[in-house]
């Protein structure tokens, strides 16, 4: 009759005055798939599209690339999608984008039922992503990363933002896609800078969590570099597992000193010193770790054959290991300016993350600015390739 009954809560109704404690939070669970082939995974998104009106975010050249591939099978197919294109690039990851994206759902009949399909890198993840978190108080999207650091990392975990000219990231949330499809065979097209900048993060979760991972990386890392496709699955499948354990165990970053932050105080204090775009997130990343490589062998912490392992992986992947391997090279100063963001950002202190062997880590909060200046200093460079060399 149109009509519902309340349901009635039959509990006592609490004194006046007293607190209310309330907990309604539910975390969902969500699949991660890594394919080989794309028929697969145009198969898989259609599925998790489950029938509903969906709109693409993907920037101009995943568009052009297999964007609009994908969108046109999907129409064939029986979807109902519309497409909304950013530009490429780090500088795309703003305000102002999400803001253009938001305007885009507003004037279509886009519905909290629909879904948000976020095709394209880090960037197209965690902007859409962050859309998605707040659109309508939050909508449903799925992730399909197209670059090899979406599908090991960006992908993976619900973390979303946008960045602020104070400091990367700045605007976010923490909101789960509803799944990711994540096929390897879109790695083809992506040039070697990136492939290499997504490798770091990969190498991060390998020294953190997993030395099988790391054997793997040191044993096939010519053919990862040539993009073989077995190599690439097992690679983006082991990184992809472990990044989701170790998500599980704080989702919501009440640790701040999280292991997958290896290599990100250096790094994030690098890409905000050197304006968003000339340095890679994966480049700023590898130099983070090596710093903290280089910290941790002078505290005693790490063997230096371990080290030399870290610093040969990363030296033999073309990864810069000092930050005057960089595009653009920042002044130490800067560098530590930087870090100052990082730590008003983050609690007021700043944890490194220091490796003591490859598969474990210590969460340091005194690192003094003298240590992290002798580790920019260290010739990173040239100790990573006479590691190389031995
Ligand atoms: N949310 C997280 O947990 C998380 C984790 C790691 C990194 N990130 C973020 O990810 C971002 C970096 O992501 P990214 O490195 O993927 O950069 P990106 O999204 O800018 O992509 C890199 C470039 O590759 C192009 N591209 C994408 N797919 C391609 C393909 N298949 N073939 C050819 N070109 C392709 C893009 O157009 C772009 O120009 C950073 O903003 C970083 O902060 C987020
Ligand atoms: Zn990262």
């Amino acid at each position: 009759m149109g009509m519902r009954r309340l349901l009635r809560d039959n509990q006592p109704l609490l004194p006046p005055g007293e607190t209310i404690t309330t907990s309604s939070f539910c975390r969902r669970a969500y699949s991660i798939q890594v394919i080989p082939d794309e028929p697969t995974s145009l198969q898989a998104l259609r599925t998790g599209i489950n029938g509903r009106a969906a709109i693409m975010v993907t920037d101009h050249t995943v568009a052009a690339i297999c964007g609009e591939r994908i969108a046109a099978w999907l129409s064939g197919h029986g979807a109902r999608l519309d497409i909304i294109t950013i530009a490429p690039g780090e500088r795309s990851k703003s305000l102002e984008t999400a803001c253009h994206i938001m305007d885009q759902l507003a004037r279509s009949q886009f519905g909290r039922r629909d879904i948000l399909i976020a095709v394209g890198g880090g960037v197209v993840m965690d902007t859409a992503g962050w859309v998605a978190s707040s659109y309508m108080r939050g909508i449903p999207y799925i992730n399909v990363p197209t670059t090899l650091l979406a599908q090991v990392d960006a992908s993976i975990g619900g973390k979303v933002a946008v960045d602020h000219a104070m400091a990367k990231n700045l605007i976010g949330a923490f909101y789960e896609p509803q799944a990711v499809v994540s096929c390897v065979s879109y790695l083809s097209t992506l040039d070697p800078r990136h492939v290499r900048a997504g490798l770091a993060e990969a190498i991060k979760t390998a020294v953190i969590a997993s030395p099988e991972l790391f054997d793997y990386v040191e044993l096939h890392l010519s053919s990862i570099l040539a993009l073989e496709p077995e190599c690439l699955r097992r690679l983006v499948h082991g990184a992809s597992v472990i990044k989701c354990r170790l998500v599980e165990r704080d989702p919501y970053e009440a640790d701040l000193g999280r292991a997958l932050n290896f290599g990100h105080a250096i790094g994030h204090a690098i890409e905000t010193a050197t304006g968003y775009g000339s340095v890679l997130h994966g480049e700023a990343v590898s130099v983070g770790m090596a710093v903290e490589v280089a910290i941790a062998v002078a505290r005693g912490l790490l063997n230096p054959a371990t080290a030399d392992r870290v610093m040969g992986i990363l030296a033999a992947a073309d990864l810069p290991v000092a930050v005057q391997d960089l595009r653009r090279v920042p002044s130490a100063e800067e560098v530590v300016v930087g870090l100052k963001k990082v730590r008003q950002i983050r609690d007021g202190s700043l944890r490194f993350v220091l490796p003591t062997e490859l598969g474990s880590v210590l969460i340091a909060d005194d690192v003094t600015e003298e240590e992290i200046h002798t580790a920019l200093r260290q010739p990173t460079r040239e100790w990573s390739r006479s590691a190389l060399l031995r």
